[in-house]
């Protein structure tokens, strides 16, 4: 059998599954970023509030404390499954990559992970109730917890850029896929503009702060904390730039939309204007405006980090050898991995496809347009919305009235050779390129209307013929049923 490991494709309609995974995660990034920020700051305060006997420090730890347990640990804890949930199915094999490098890395995340949820319920409940130095021990134990879980986590997510070390398509094991330069660089990245979340949504808690001494100290310090992470943070961008593949400066450079540089250079200026007004005229913070902040940077700031991030591992979803489509297109010999591309240029897509229905396995005049839709489903989709909206329409790629003929010299020619180097190696039977070709012609120039409408004369056409032919065996039933008496 030559089946390959592929699963139904997950599409959400005019969105596409990678902006839904892509909304969760940025939530996701905001809420956890914070949270491990916070708790390195509340490992520096509860010290002070120690060392200099002040109850004031510890009064704000239970406050923060008690808007991130509310906010960001209920937000974190439910947009993480969801994170599961949706990468699932959206990258069943990219998830499958990752679980078979690094599964006892994330149960071992799981455990400091409990770790840091027990520990924000006890510094926010056991300020008062136990001595300073007490509180300062617990919440140093938080604050290593928390610092345990950002560092396993980004060194699942840099190998899904690119595994630590070369020699792990060799010869495998998890701390050659896990460390690299990659994820120090990556590390010290979320490090420093998870600070300056944590400084941002900070401000929605001072805000709140009665004593105008206290709020201007508060706010002297977040703004410096801001200030400074902010600056460190977009300096070791430019570091981690000289730490991807090649061809995800490739995409960088051609291939992120225009608004993204300069909406990346508001959002800095802005921030750091929003610290410096805020350490200067602390009376300002009010919670509403500290609260739009928080809004702004996130739609902002962490919406074009996270699709800058997702655009420049194409074509690749994980480690380099698991495409955006599900498709493994890289031998592995570490992992005992086979690429699938030899068996998908044997006998197809649709026949290399285990879930492919039975009527649509081989291309006739009857499903071409079925067909092609699947192969849409199954190589697109997961990069390129076939409808209007969503991520990368199909259609905006192609002139109006674009030509079958055309279509399928650019299928042939660009998409079966993987000719370019930011889309995968989609290899097609010739039967196939005509499929999708025709496909493709109708998304342009009619629509997703055009193709319903065609979708439903292959269909009645195929149930007219079924009829006919189910008629004719019953004549040759009762023929033969004659024949025999
Ligand atoms: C791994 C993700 C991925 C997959 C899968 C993918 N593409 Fe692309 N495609 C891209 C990216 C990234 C671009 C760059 C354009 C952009 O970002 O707007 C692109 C660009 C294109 C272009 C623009 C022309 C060009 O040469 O740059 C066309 C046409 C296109 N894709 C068609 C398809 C079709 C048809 C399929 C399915 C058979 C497909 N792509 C599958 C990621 C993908």
């Amino acid at each position: 059998m030559d089946l390959i490991s592929l699963y139904p494709t997950w599409y959400e309609p005019m969105l596409g599954s990678g902006w839904v995974v892509a909304l969760i995660a940025t939530f996701h990034v905001l809420a956890s970023h914070t949270s491990v920020g916070a708790a390195m700051l509340f490992a520096y305060l509860s010290h002070k509030a120690y060392r200099e006997d002040r109850d004031d420090l510890l009064d704000f730890i239970k406050k923060y404390g008690l808007f991130l347990m509310v906010f960001t640990y209920v937000a974190g804890s439910i947009t993480g499954p969801g994170i599961w949930y949706s990468t699932t199915v959206a990258s069943p094999n990219g998830i499958g990559a990752l679980i078979h490098s690094f599964v006892w890395k994330w149960a071992t995340e799981w455990v400091f992970f409990v770790i840091e949820v027990v520990g924000v319920y006890m510094i926010v409940y056991l300020v008062g109730k136990v001595d300073k130095r007490t509180h300062m021990k617990i919440s140093i134990i938080f604050g290593v917890a928390s610092f345990a879980t950002l560092l396993i986590i980004v060194g699942i997510l840099s190998f899904m850029m690119l595994p630590g070390k070369e020699v792990w398509f060799e010869e495998g094991g998890y701390l050659n896929g896990f460390y690299g330069t990659n994820t120090f660089i990556q590390t010290g990245m979320r490090i420093a503009f998870m600070f300056t979340m944590t400084a941002v949504v900070g401000g929605i808690v001072v805000a709140g702060i009665k004593d105008p001494a206290f709020k201007k100290e508060m706010a002297r310090k977040l703004g410096w904390l801001g200030i400074i992470s902010t600056l460190v943070g977009a300096a070791l961008f430019q570091l981690y730039l000289t730490a991807v593949p090649e061809q995800a400066l490739l995409v960088m450079e051609n291939r992120l939309p225009d608004y993204f540089g300069p909406s990346i250079m508001i959002v800095l200026a802005g921030t750091l204007g929003y610290f410096i007004v805020t350490m200067l005229q602390p009376k300002i913070i009010v919670e509403s405006f500290a609260g739009a902040m928080a809004v702004i940077i996130l739609v902002a700031g962490l919406w074009p980090e996270e699709t800058a991030r997702e655009s420049m591992r194409k074509p690749y979803v994980a480690g380099q050898y698991v495409y955006s489509n599900q498709v493994i297109g890289r031998d592995v010999p570490g992992m005992d991995i086979k690429s699938q591309l030899p068996t998908i240029e044997k006998v197809g897509i649709l026949k290399a496809h285990p879930f492919t229905p039975e009527h649509l396995q081989t291309v006739n005049a009857g499903n071409k347009i079925q067909a092609g839709e699947y192969i849409a489903m199954v190589y697109c989709s997961n990069c390129h919305s076939p409808s209007e909206t969503g991520i990368r329409p199909l259609h905006r790629y192609f002139p109006d009235g674009v030509t079958e003929e055309r279509m399928q010299k650019y299928v042939k020619g660009v998409l079966t050779t993987g000719n370019i180097a930011y889309m995968p190696k989609m290899p097609m039977l010739d039967s196939e390129v005509e499929a999708l070709s025709a496909y493709l012609v109708m998304n342009n120039n009619g629509g997703q209307k055009a193709i319903t409408a065609a979708i439903k004369q292959e269909v009645e056409n195929r149930d007219r013929a079924l009829v006919e032919k189910n008629a004719m065996d019953k004549v040759a039933v009762l023929e033969l049923s004659q024949e025999v008496k």
